[in-house]
């Protein structure tokens, strides 16, 4: 008899609490809808981090203390375009330095190199793409000092033991004396929150339907879209935000590939994204948890968001 393996996005929604990991979001159709999101109003992140690193590049490379030459290595690159801030000012100050972005998407760093390339010409780029687990062993047998670059929250969408894991991860794979800016979106007024993901545009809604059109496509599946919602809600008390697909009618949706039958009931959901918010205590909890030093919170001027500088 021919088995088939149940892909990894498919086998989570054949257990009781049905969820899709949210790395699934980002096929080239979902990178496209998130680059939307960046640039809505109401998605505050994006804007307050630009301000971080615009605004006080000067200070974060005073507060690294590094001697010259060093790395800057930045997981999830992506496009870049908050980042180019910061490569800016190095640049023109003639710091000495190499930038070595990292992404799973080869599209997205050929993009990124090329804009790099006509901007900086300057810049000392060595592009990698791959797994950043894998590219970052290679990394302690470096003898120059090295700055990480985890931007945007995306430790938010780790649970706690996750990002306690994944942050010890770096830290093993750090000398001593290297640093981690990282990216935490901060508790504010919960409406901000809310906004900021139950968009009134319907752009994160996109975003997550975009999970059932993949899966359509992937595995030749019949989800209807019609037949799902969007969902989410912030809980202020432990500044989470939780988004969720909802299926509003009971159906059954057959992924023919893979010959594989899912039902869902009325109102039931799947569980597709957290998006954590922190405090500064709890920022410096973690950062001693999993090995780190905190040197020093670099807030926009509304407090909405901190790239934080840790040491190793
Ligand atoms: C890219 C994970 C930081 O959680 O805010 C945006 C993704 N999801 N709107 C976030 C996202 C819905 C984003 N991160």
């Amino acid at each position: 008899m021919k088995t088939t393996i149940i892909p990894e996005i498919v086998q989570g929604l054949k257990v009781e609490q049905k969820y899709i990991s949210s790395k699934f979001f980002y096929d080239d159709a979902g990178s496209r809808i998130f680059q939307e999101i960046m640039q809505m109003q109401d998605y505050y992140l994006t804007d307050s981090e630009f301000e971080i690193l615009s605004l006080q590049a000067e200070k974060i490379h005073c507060a690294l203390q590094f001697s010259e030459p060093f790395n800057i290595i930045e997981l999830g690159a992506g496009d870049g375009f908050k980042t180019f801030k910061l490569l800016e000012y190095f640049v023109s100050k003639n710091i000495h330095f190499n930038y070595v972005p990292i992404d799973i998407s080869q599209e997205a760093i050929s993009m990124l190199c090329k804009k790099l390339k006509e901007r900086l010409p300057g810049l000392h780029i060595q592009p990698q793409v791959g797994d950043y687990f894998e590219i970052l062993k290679g990394m302690s047998t470096e003898t120059i000092p090295n700055l990480l670059l985890f931007l945007g929250s995306n430790i938010g969408n780790y649970l706690r033991a996750d990002a306690a894991d994944l942050l010890r991860l770096f830290n093993d794979n750090m000398n001593v004396g290297d640093k981690l800016l990282i990216g935490f979106d901060l508790k504010k007024n919960p409406l901000t929150i809310q906004k900021a993901y139950f968009d009134s545009h319907g752009v994160t809604k996109r975003f997550n339907l975009n999970l059932l059109l993949r899966m359509n496509r992937e595995f030749d599946a019949d989800f209807k879209l019609d037949d799902f919602d969007f969902y989410c809600h912030y809980n202020p008390s432990n500044g989470q935000v939780k988004s969720y697909l909802v299926s509003l009618k009971v159906q059954t949706v057959y992924f023919k590939s893979i010959n594989e039958r899912i039902t869902f009931q009325q109102n039931e959901l799947i569980w597709t994204e957290l998006s954590k918010k922190y405090s500064v205590s709890g920022i410096e909890t973690l950062a001693k948890l999993t090995g780190f030093k905190t040197n020093q919170h670099f807030l926009d001027c509304k407090h909405y968001f901190t790239d934080s500088l840790w040491e190793k």
